[in-house]
């Protein structure tokens, strides 16, 4: 035998030293969950071990997030039902919940890079992205309300908006609005290539925007979400939003779409996201609650497969666990 893999196995010393990938904190964007409120700290009942934070609290979360080496979050509201209607009225009240977050962040860390989700669901009283008419999510209107919100972000301070909703044609209103308005240096990240999945029931319970139960609403979100079948369409829905003046693309969820990962990030030359959703964090809660998996070695393979697949950058819930563990 001339060849041994194995001689590449022996220790660890040889194995780190032709070990191809690594994740590091420079990886990371933090979701952050935000509530209204004083001194609330939620656990999240599918999502244990994360929480929904208000205000004062979220200031001291980034601060320590700052600490561990996290310099990204990415942001979303829990809003109050009352505040809820078919138009995303409250998305652009300029007091509104995400826009004393960004300040909130900023001022507790001004070199933090601070991300704002942009969607209507949290804000929609039928738990659409879009405004809903005719048991329809129209699109072009509702591209016209998220491009005012990313608007109404930046000019809260946000440095990025992260558009999750999939209506055609909304980064260009977007980047048109920003670039109009003189927020030149406002990037977008696009949610590029996101399918409809199954792995996002946690995240809707902690922002308690599932669409609901009720005649001539559409139950889920498949007219607009991609097919999780498809792998042609997930390339042009993210060559099209960089065409668009998308800065980062993403994939979304991650773990069952590294497939798509590899294919985008060979067929593109701007930043890759990959986002491991709340479904998927939940999955590795429940098994190592159960005693079924062992917690720690299953997240850090999973960011490392993740990476490896092509990711630029990793949305995940285990952030702060991968920065622990790997220091
Ligand atoms: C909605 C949005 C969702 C997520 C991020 N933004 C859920 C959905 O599309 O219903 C999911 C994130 C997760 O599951 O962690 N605009």
């Amino acid at each position: 035998m001339l060849i041994r893999n194995r001689r590449l196995r022996t220790g660890e010393a040889i194995r780190s030293l032709v070990r191809e990938t690594a994740i590091t904190p420079n990886d990371f964007l933090v979701p952050l969950f935000v509530v209204e409120g004083k001194n609330l700290k939620q656990e999240i009942a599918s999502m244990p071990n994360y929480y929904r934070y208000s205000l004062d609290l979220l200031e001291k979360e980034v601060k320590e997030l700052w600490r561990l080496g996290l310099k990204s979050v990415l942001l979303f509201v829990k809003v109050p039902n009352k505040l809820k209607d078919n138009a995303g009225t409250e998305a652009l009240n300029p007091d509104g919940l995400m826009q004393r977050a960004v300040k909130t962040v900023k001022n507790a860390v001004p070199e933090m890079l601070v991300m704002t989700d942009v969607a209507l669901d949290p804000y929609s009283s039928f738990g659409h992205d879009g405004i809903v008419a005719d048991g329809k999510i129209l699109n072009d209107d509702s591209a016209a309300v998220l491009a005012e919100m990313s608007l109404s972000h930046a000019k809260a301070g946000a440095d990025f908006v992260a558009p999750s909703d999939m209506m055609d044609g909304r980064i260009f209103e977007m980047r048109t609005l920003l670039e109009d308005e003189g927020f030149h240096d406002t990037g977008i990240m696009s949610y590029s290539a996101k399918f409809a999945s199954a792995f996002y029931g946690p995240f809707r319970d902690a922002l308690d925007s599932a669409p609901v139960d009720a005649k001539d609403i559409p139950k889920d979100k498949k007219t607009y979400q991609m097919d999780p079948a498809n792998r042609d369409e997930a390339i042009k829905e993210t060559l099209m939003d960089i065409q668009e003046g998308a800065d980062i693309v993403m994939v979304k969820p991650g773990l069952c779409y590294l497939d798509i990962v590899r294919d985008i990030k060979n067929a593109v030359n701007v930043p890759v996201a990959v986002y491991q959703v709340s479904g998927e964090y939940a999955m590795i809660k429940a098994a190592a609650e159960k005693g079924w998996l062992e917690h720690d070695a299953v997240v850090l393979e999973q960011l490392t497969a993740i990476k490896r697949a092509g990711a630029t950058l990793i949305a995940s819930y285990f952030a702060k666990d991968a920065v622990k563990l790997i220091s």
